[in-house]
Parts: structure tokens; sequence; C-alpha cells
């Protein structure tokens, strides 16, 4: 569906909720437990009281867990896309993956194949932030029930294993948030009202867009107009100027 004649339908809204409170509830866990990683954010314990955001990391965790597991009623469209995409990593996404850091460093890699809905470095960070979340949850259930449940060991264990998946997790964000916001920020807007620009979307989810077309969503012509809806006019009164 062409929306505002540029844009192209791409998430439902309920994905859009699921992905926002999954990113602010990741960062408020990571922010509550801060304190106890480096002295240098002593002063939130000494802002908030020690207790309150103890209390708090709680308060997200539960959130973090169960926003998924509601996702699966009120996002059930985006997270069945995630899991599609994930396990038809194919050929092309390997080659994304090798062509694309180039971009990174100002170049235009030739010969990317056209991608998917997701496309490959966007699946292996689906891959790595389920992951991550299972083991979160995991450690994190056992170091708040675990007391006289399972052998001190594992639970001892689980300290590390919480706080490497919470390292891991961040650097992912971050990388992540660098790739939306600073190398496609088009895409941002999918995830704002739900719709990106049809030429973000020709650019780098083609196969994607082949798929709408496929499946009559959009037509051909459709996608062809809302792809020059985007591109800049002339300046009429540059041409206009007597030479
Ligand atoms: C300011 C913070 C963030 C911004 C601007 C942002 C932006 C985006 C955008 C634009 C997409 C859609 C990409 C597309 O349609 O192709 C997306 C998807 C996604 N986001 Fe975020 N995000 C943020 C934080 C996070 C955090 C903290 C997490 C995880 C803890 C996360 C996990 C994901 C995942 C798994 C997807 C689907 C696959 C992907 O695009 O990599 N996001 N995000």
């Amino acid at each position: 569906m062409i929306v505002n004649k540029k844009y192209i339908k791409r998430h439902k809204m309920g994905f859009v909720y699921f992905h926002w409170i999954n990113a602010v509830s990741f960062f408020m866990l990571l922010l509550t437990a801060l304190p106890l990683y480096a002295d240098s954010f002593r002063f939130l314990y000494d802002t908030f009281g020690a207790a309150t955001l103890q209390y708090a990391h709680r308060v997200f965790a539960v959130i973090f867990i169960l926003n998924p597991i509601i996702g699966l009623v009120t996002a059930h469209d985006g997270i069945r896309r995630l899991v599609k995409e994930v396990v038809s990593f194919g050929r092309d996404d390997i080659v994304f993956n090798q062509k694309f850091p180039a971009e990174l460093i100002g170049k235009e890699p030739e010969g990317i194949p056209p991608q998917s809905f997701y496309n490959g470095g966007e699946k292996m960070n689906i891959l790595l932030q389920a992951v991550l979340w299972a083991l979160l949850v995991i450690s994190g259930a056992v170091l708040w029930f675990g007391d006289g449940v399972v052998s001190p060991v594992i639970r001892t264990w689980m300290i590390p294993l919480h706080s490497i998946c919470a390292g891991f997790g961040f650097a992912a964000a971050i990388g992540h948030i660098y790739l939306a916001v600073g190398v496609n920020p088009d895409s941002c807007h999918g995830m704002l009202d739900g719709t990106v620009k049809a030429s973000y979307a020709v650019k780098h989810h083609g196969k994607w867009v082949d798929e709408l077309v496929a499946q009559s969503s959009l037509t051909e012509d459709e996608v062809k107009k809302a792809v020059e809806a985007d591109e800049p006019v002339e300046d009429a009164s540059i041409q206009a100027r007597p030479v």
C-alpha cells in the first residue's frame, strides 16, 4: 500500500510498540545496573537510592520478559517475520555481510545482491538479540529466584553469564543504532509510523518489494511513481535564469 504518494507500509504499529518497549526496557535495565559495575555511575545510587534502582531493575526485567510474550498476540505478523527471515538466511545474506562493511568507510561496494525484508546484517542482529534475551532471562531468573532452588555453583556462574550477555547486548545495540540513525536514517521512519520511502525500500530491500508486487500488494507502476515522487524537483528559477 502506498501512503502519502512516496511511502510503503512496512511495519504494523503493534510491532513498532513492541520494538520501542524492548529498546527502552533494555536500556533501563542497563542503566539501573550500571553502579554495580563502575564507580563513575555510583551517583545514580546516591541520587535515586540503591534499593530504588534495584527494585526498578526488577520492574524493567518483568517488562523485558513479558514484551515478546505479549507481542506474540499484539505484534504476531512482525514477530513471525523476524523468525521467517532468520531461518531463510542464505547466500545473498552472506554476500551482503561480506560487501556491506565497505559502506561504513564511505565506499560504494559493487555487487550487493537485492535484500529481502531484513538484510543479512539485520538477520544476524535478530538472532543475536533473541539468544541474548533468552540467556539474560534464564540467568536473571536464577539470580532472582534460584537461592535454595539451584546449586550455589550454578547460581554463581549466572553472574558472569548475565554480565557478559548485557555487555554483548549493549555493543550490539550501539552498532544497531549507529546503522539505523547514522547509515540508513530513512529506515527510522518505519519505526515511527510504520512506513518507509519507496526509494529506500527499492534500494535496500529489493527482494521484499518484488515480493509485494508478486503478491499484488503493489503494482510496479505504483512503486515507480512513488520512487519518482521522492526525486528532487529541479529548481525552475535556476533554469529560467538568463545566462
Ligand atoms: C534509539 C534506539 C534505536 C533505534 C533508532 C532503532 C531503530 C530501528 C529501526 C529503524 C529498525 C527497523 C529496520 C528495518 O525496518 O529494516 C529496527 C529494528 C530492530 N531493532 Fe532497533 N532501534 C533502536 C534500539 C534497539 C534496541 C536497544 C534493540 C535491542 C535491544 C533493538 C533491536 C532491534 C531488532 C532486533 C530489530 C529487527 C532487526 C534489525 O533491524 O536489526 N533496537 N530498529
